[in-house]
């Protein structure tokens, strides 16, 4: 019987872990893999949060966050933790996630160790390399490091190709939907005390999420300004905002928020929490990734409080609209799908161009297959 390959998941933010989470656990349980996970915990407590509901016990956890923390401190202590546990380890191959400074930083120091490097949702791009900031140029450098691209869409695999980018290029959908389909179910009771009590039948409830660091200053401002215009002017409106614990992003939402009637500042959700608020809310305003692919499989509108997005199939379905960072354009976009039935229910179709819930399968396919693995 031939020796088991040796597959270490590193990853370190909230998203990273909702989306690596299913994989984890698929390839936990394959019998010709030993599964290895190391976290570098550029985020604490958002991706504790993500563990703790996917029963994930990391073997190596690097704690690198620090207060504000700036990019270079997230990049520097990730290569100098990553160094020595890869060096012991030895894995065969090292899975990294999306866009964060987490995950360039992994599939560096892999590469600095000539260990192969698989990218979990290869391809997105907005072609604008500062926005978002800085993962737009994360993802194109991971690809360039990468050996292995499972790409969510068709489209995000052209552009990998269009870059000429080396290696196996395959489509699975994103792991995302896995993780979303495992969550939402009609009977779930909320835990949190807000949500257990919430009348989602009493009017509309828009759920506001903002976090981007191109975001900081000016746009979240004129963010916050265009929700408190629409609790002014839509009487029956409640607003509920799980507030990032960025410093750049908690000062000034409180500054600008904190009071507003109808609208209910609280603490990140865990991801169940969360993704039943989406699947019960009216619409959902962001500058989140992973919430402009949630949100359209749950039909839900999405207004993107962004200049651009590197997910245009749900814009192409209709289910979301580019609002802007502008607070007159976000007010007019968020007050038409609160007065405008004809556009609510366009945009309110549930389409999922981001997969069937079986991207994790093909993901461990393509693994199987490149590793040699016969199963
Ligand atoms: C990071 C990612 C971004 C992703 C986002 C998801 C980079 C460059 N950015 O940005 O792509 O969309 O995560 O949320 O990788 N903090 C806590 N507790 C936590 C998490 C954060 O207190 O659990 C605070 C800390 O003060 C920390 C700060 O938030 O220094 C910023 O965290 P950081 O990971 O640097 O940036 P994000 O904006 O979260
Ligand atoms: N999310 C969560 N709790 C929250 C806010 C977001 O569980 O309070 C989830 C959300 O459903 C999605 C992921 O976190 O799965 C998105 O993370 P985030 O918006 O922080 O990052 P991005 O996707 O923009 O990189």
């Amino acid at each position: 019987m031939s020796e088991k390959k040796r597959i270490m998941s590193v990853f370190g933010t909230r998203p990273e872990a909702i989306k690596m989470a299913p994989l984890v656990q698929a390839l936990h349980g394959h019998p010709q893999i030993e599964s290895l996970v190391c976290v570098t915990g550029q985020h604490r407590d958002m991706l504790d949060q993500v563990l703790t509901i996917f029963s994930i016990t990391p073997d190596i956890d690097l704690n690198i966050m620090r207060f504000n923390q700036d990019l270079t401190s997230i990049t520097t202590r990730t290569l100098e933790g990553l160094a020595p546990v890869l060096a012991e380890y030895q894995p065969d191959l090292i899975l990294v996630h999306g866009d964060t400074t987490t995950s360039v930083s992994a599939a560096l120091a892999a590469f600095y160790q000539k260990i192969p490097v698989a990218h979990v949702e290869a391809g997105l791009r907005s072609q604008d390399p500062y926005s978002p900031f800085p993962e737009e140029m994360n993802r194109c450098l991971i690809s360039r490091l990468a050996r292995l691209h499972f790409a969510p869409t068709e489209s995000n695999a052209n552009n990998l190709r269009q870059e000429h980018i080396q290696g196996l290029i395959e489509v699975t959908g994103n792991t995302v939907i896995d993780a979303l389909l495992s969550m939402v179910y009609d009977a779930y009771t909320f835990q949190h005390p807000l949500l257990s009590d919430f009348n989602f039948a009493a009017g509309p409830a828009i759920l506001l999420t903002a976090h981007r660091r191109e975001n900081f200053g000016q746009p979240i401002y004129n963010i916050c300004q265009a929700v408190r215009r629409l609790l002014q002017d839509h009487p029956s409106l409640r607003v509920i905002y799980p507030v990032h614990p960025n410093p750049q992003i908690q000062e000034p939402v409180r500054d600008y928020l904190e009071g507003v009637q109808r609208l209910n500042l609280i603490a990140p959700l865990d991801v169940q929490e969360m993704h039943n608020l989406m699947a019960r809310c009216t619409f959902v305003m962001t500058d989140s990734g992973g919430l402009q692919e949630e949100a359209p499989a749950l039909g839900k509108p999405v207004l993107v409080l962004r200049t651009e997005t590197e997910r245009p199939e749900a814009v192409a379905a209709g289910t979301v609209e580019v609002a802007g960072v502008e607070e007159e354009k976000i007010y007019q976009s968020a007050h038409a799908l609160l007065t405008d039935p004809q556009k609510f229910d366009r945009m309110a179709m549930a389409v999922n161009p981001y997969g069937d819930g079986h991207a994790c399968e093909r993901i461990v396919a393509c693994i199987e297959k490149w590793a040699g693995i016969r199963t």
